[in-house]
């Protein structure tokens, strides 16, 4: 039993990483991944970049970039499961899933489809010019990728939290028409991380690409310097004071900076620092702190086949939890297996109802019993009831014919009755399949004759 966080987070992989985006989401991720709490998922969401963009040199790009980025800054692998969204074909699977119980309506409401739509209808065009069905269902991807790792906590931008709580709508909803009073989806919550700086660009405005007002991060230390020394500045001559608070080049310089480096740069602005100098002050801080970062960086990028077999591990963790509860939200829509079916035509059910057995046996002081497949293989070991009765009631309820309450755990299952659980698998099975296979014999032989 885990009793860790579960915390995920998506960047599409749109563009290059600048220092913006390393101060307000990359840094901060990977400080609260190694949280011996916390169990991290990050991952690389290039499904959702389709959506934007139709230039696959671009896309390629910034995959690759974007990982190399996390990689170079510090992401542990090994602690952290890091994954491209496109190797875990699970996730659009789930994501029909959804589709067919997200409303519609609750789509329409979606800012950045609204905002496309008002957009058209200003310019007169017809209100869904240019709108894929990507950008209109980009909420259900989105939602497929949280709730199909149970994510409790979702690091996102403000912009995003309408998703997230579109998630849980989601979520919700399939639990209610298919859960049969189980959950099986965590209500996820989006993190806003309000001590995160929003760092200012190179203008004072939000450094953002759509302004054009970016610091680099790993391009080069020439790149680095040339976009510092464009920090617009006021007009105030080396030797006159300047005033920290009034600039955004000492809130970049904050962003990276110890308290008593802070300290130090206010009081010497305040003493008439050039901006000149200021400039290369905040220069060396920053390439101080992401130098060695940077060449971790170019090494990476000039390895891609490294990245990939890292990140095919990662797909390989997120793979192992998500295709059992995927195979269980199958079973839950009734996308079945035709073998052994419980629903099978009535000669094939009293057939592998007679020949299947309910043994009862006494343990000490408690009463348990196995149930046994036709085959004399044992499906089912029941928990230690105090008493007969007690054990004998739950056979009765189990062979009435109501619903199975059958939980998966892992290879294994659990059967809960009444909000308690009663039974659990004889075996832990090798993988998700044989597990399936063992829950639908389960189902056969505990379902009642017919006459
Ligand atoms: N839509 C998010 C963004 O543009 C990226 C993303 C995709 C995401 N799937 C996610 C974020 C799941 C958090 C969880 O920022």
């Amino acid at each position: 039993m885990t009793t860790r966080t579960r915390i995920l987070t998506g960047i599409t992989t749109t563009g290059t990483p600048h220092l913006g985006n390393y101060a307000g989401a990359i840094r901060p991720a990977i400080l609260a991944s190694q949280d011996a709490n916390a169990d991290s998922f990050y991952f690389l969401a290039d499904y959702h970049a389709l959506i934007k963009c139709d230039d696959p040199q671009r896309i390629q790009r910034s995959r690759m970039e974007i990982a190399a980025t996390w990689l170079a800054g510090g992401l542990d692998v090994n602690r952290v499961t890091f994954y491209r969204q496109s190797d875990i074909p699970e996730i659009p699977e789930l994501t029909w899933l959804l589709t067919c119980v997200a409303a519609k309506g609750l789509l329409n409401r979606a800012h950045a489809y609204k905002a496309s739509v008002d957009k058209n209808v200003e310019s007169g065009e017809d209100p869904d010019a240019g709108i894929s069905m990507g950008l209109y269902s980009y909420p259900v991807l989105m939602a497929a990728d949280i709730l199909m790792f149970n994510a409790h906590k979702v690091p996102v931008g403000r912009d995003q939290i309408q998703h997230v709580e579109m998630a849980r709508d989601i979520g919700q909803r399939f639990n209610h028409l298919f859960g049969n009073g189980k959950e099986f989806f965590t209500m996820p919550e989006a993190l806003i991380e309000e001590s995160v700086a929003t760092l200012p660009g190179l203008d004072g405005r939000k450094m953002s690409k759509s302004y054009d007002n970016t610091i680099p991060l790993f391009t080069s230390a020439k790149d680095m310097k040339d976009a510092i020394s464009r920090i617009v500045t006021d007009s105030r001559a080396p030797g006159e004071a300047k005033d920290p608070d009034n600039s955004h080049l000492f809130t970049l310089y904050q962003a990276f900076a110890s308290k008593a480096q802070e300290e130090e740069f206010r009081g010497d602005l305040l003493q008439g620092l050039g901006w000149g100098e200021a400039k290369n002050r905040l220069f060396q801080l920053l390439d101080g702190q992401l130098g060695e970062a940077r060449e971790r960086y170019h090494q990476l990028m000039s390895r891609p086949s490294d990245m990939e077999d890292l990140l095919l591990i990662g797909a390989k963790k997120a793979r192992a939890v998500a295709a059992p509860f995927l195979a269980e939200l199958r079973e839950a829509v009734g996308l079945r297996s035709f073998v052994n079916q419980a629903a099978a035509p009535v000669a094939t059910k009293k057939k592998a109802a007679k020949s299947s057995r309910v043994l009862s046996f006494r343990e000490g002081n408690s009463f348990r019993f196995r149930v046994l497949a036709g085959d004399g293989s044992p499906l089912l070991l029941s928990s230690e009831f105090a008493d007969g009765k007690k054990a004998g009631a739950v056979i009765k309820q189990l062979q009435s014919g109501q619903t199975l309450d059958i939980r998966t755990e892992a290879y294994g299952f659990n059967v809960w009755l009444d909000g308690e659980c009663v039974a659990e698998s004889s075996s832990i099975y090798a993988d998700a399949a044989q597990r399936d296979a063992g829950i639908e014999a389960l189902r056969v032989a505990l379902t009642p004759l017919e006459d």
